[in-house]
């Protein structure tokens, strides 16, 4: 049964809520916010990345430090702004010194991502880094797989580079820049698929599963 949107901002703000009293890891316990994710309840693009850092913890919102300046940038190359996405990562606290999230700490994290798929809905899921490429497509490496949409349980996936990497590295910004390009054309393959097909659960997207069906468009 399809959610009407006052459904879905219930959803997501008792979400919102379970995610800032969560303590089902020590991530917990050391944040100083939690950083739940934001954008439109019915945005069509997710971008997931990785985990908040020093800034996202002091204000309890996904990237708006440099990596979220650069991404910014990333979206307004293709006409979007920041507000038109919906914007979240992996887990939702932030690791201590920004080091890599533990597999327990994905564990323990990861429902709240399935919930904020089935909620959102969303037609496109761009990955930002290897953590969240992981979650959706296992067992393929970024540098072989970025910039190509593969449909993972009836969502398209695009990975991407994570912009803090390419903010550093010359050649990696040319990359993601050239990657981000791609994103409106996987957007348009799945309003034309969602036009022609019955919609589907919601919760479709949410887990990284075995069947993969490999489309490259461009
Ligand atoms: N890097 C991430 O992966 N997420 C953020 O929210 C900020 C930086």
């Amino acid at each position: 049964m399809t959610m009407t949107l006052d459904d879905k901002r219930t959803q997501l703000s008792v979400l919102n809520q379970g995610v800032g009293a969560c303590r089902a890891c020590p991530l917990g316990t050391q944040r100083t916010r939690a950083v739940p994710g934001e954008g439109p309840i019915d945005a069509e693009i997710m971008l997931i990345g990785e985990a908040p850092g020093y800034y996202e913890d002091q204000q309890g919102r996904p990237f708006v430090g440099a990596a979220g300046q650069f991404l910014e940038t990333l979206l307004a190359s293709i006409g979007l702004k920041r507000t038109d996405v919906f914007i979240a990562n992996v887990i939702k606290c932030r690791p201590p010194q920004n080091r890599d999230p533990l597999p327990e700490e994905i564990g323990a994290c990861s429902h709240w991502l399935d919930e904020q798929l089935g909620i959102i809905n969303a037609k496109v899921v761009v990955t930002l880094g290897r953590y969240s490429l992981q979650r959706f497509l296992p067992g393929n490496p970024i540098g072989r797989v970025h910039g190509q949409g593969r449909k993972a349980n009836g969502i398209w996936v695009v990975p991407m580079y994570h912009p803090a990497a390419a903010l550093h590295q010359g050649s990696l910004r040319r990359t993601i820049e050239e990657d981000f390009r791609k994103i409106p054309g996987y957007l348009a393959e799945a309003r034309r698929e969602a036009q022609s097909e019955p919609a589907q659960p919601a919760l479709a997207a949410a887990t990284a599963a075995p069947q993969v069906e490999q489309i490259p468009l461009f």
